[in-house]
């Protein structure tokens, strides 16, 4: 296994490789690895003749008030849990090689951003398609490997991909959750034990939601009204939304007639917790439609 630092070494690695035409996987994380992240590892390193996982703690996606400093890290680990996983390069650049000098040019991500995480973390979708647009000049790949866990940037990364008609193929990968639901996140380490336990409670709340549509609900404002109340009832979490939009889209509706997201994020004391459930109009969770 490779450990890459340099932009420049990366790139003609990368580059080295798609001529001898061998197929580039990419994994973007910001580390700290858990199961959710080895899971893209695997289906990467099933799909592809080569993979790369960047380890990047983006500063430009967090907000002034956000975690960047205290954002969990551990290179250490997650180099042996990249050897564990059979990635060929992982990528580990700094930051004043990435963001050499100030950009005279941004992006600027102009829909799916005004609603769910978008709505408080004005400029967040910014700094990720910027450093994502970046990555994937710098590793070349032919398919890219996102969680569901994280869905309104599978919908924005999507948008980037085909909006600056990147030659690459997004791969969405299904939310790992512990045994009792939860979705596995590097934020769950905040969690006081109390916490832990109602956090599991997140998920039941996103299913009791689905099975509402089964069971022939079609109106989003009260599904969302009725799972709010159930979070409310089984934690003690400050509901920062619970929104039913369709997806990938991420525009309102009145009726559910079309693939959906119910989506919540909840804060606890130290740790604010997303997670989401994707289906279709009956309420049947099948293979995701970008
Ligand atoms: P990070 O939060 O480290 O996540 C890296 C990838 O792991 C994302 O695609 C995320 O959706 C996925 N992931 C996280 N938890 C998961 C889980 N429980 N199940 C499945 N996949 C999971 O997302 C980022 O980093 C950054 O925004 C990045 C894309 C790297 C750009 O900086």
């Amino acid at each position: 296994m490779k450990i890459i630092e340099s932009v420049q070494e990366m790139q003609a690695y990368a580059l080295a490789c798609k001529k001898q035409g061998k197929s580039v996987g990419f994994v973007p994380t910001m580390g700290y690895l858990h199961e959710g992240h080895e899971a893209l590892m695997k289906q990467a390193r099933k799909e592809n003749d080569l993979v790369v996982i960047s380890i990047f703690v983006n500063p430009l996606q967090f907000g002034a008030n956000e975690d960047y400093d205290d954002y969990p890290r551990d290179e250490r680990r997650d180099i042996q849990v990249c050897r564990k996983n059979q990635m060929d390069v992982v990528f580990l650049p700094k930051v004043g090689d990435m963001y050499a000098s100030s950009q005279t040019i941004a992006l600027h991500v102009e829909k799916r951003t005004n609603v769910l995480c978008g709505r408080t973390r004005v400029g967040h979708f910014n700094g990720v398609v910027t450093v994502l647009a970046k990555l994937f000049n710098i590793t070349l790949p032919d398919y890219v490997y996102f969680g569901i866990k994280d869905a309104q940037q599978v919908a924005v990364v999507d948008s980037l991909v085909k909006d600056l008609n990147y030659p690459i193929s997004i791969v969405p990968v299904p939310t790992k959750r512990e045994a009792d639901g939860l979705a596995k996140s590097s934020r769950n380490v905040y969690l006081s034990n109390q916490e832990r336990e109602e956090a599991a409670q997140l998920y039941q709340a996103l299913q009791f939601g689905r099975t509402l549509v089964k069971d022939g609900q079609t109106k989003p404002a009260i599904i969302v009204s009725e799972v709010k109340n159930f979070i409310r009832q089984h934690t003690n979490g400050q509901i920062e939304y619970v929104e039913l939009l369709n997806y990938p889209s991420l525009h309102t509706t009145e009726e559910i007639d079309q693939q959906v997201i119910l989506a919540l994020a909840v804060t606890f004391t130290k740790a604010r917790l997303i997670d989401n459930i994707i289906f279709d109009e009956n309420g049947m969770i099948q293979n995701l439609i970008l």
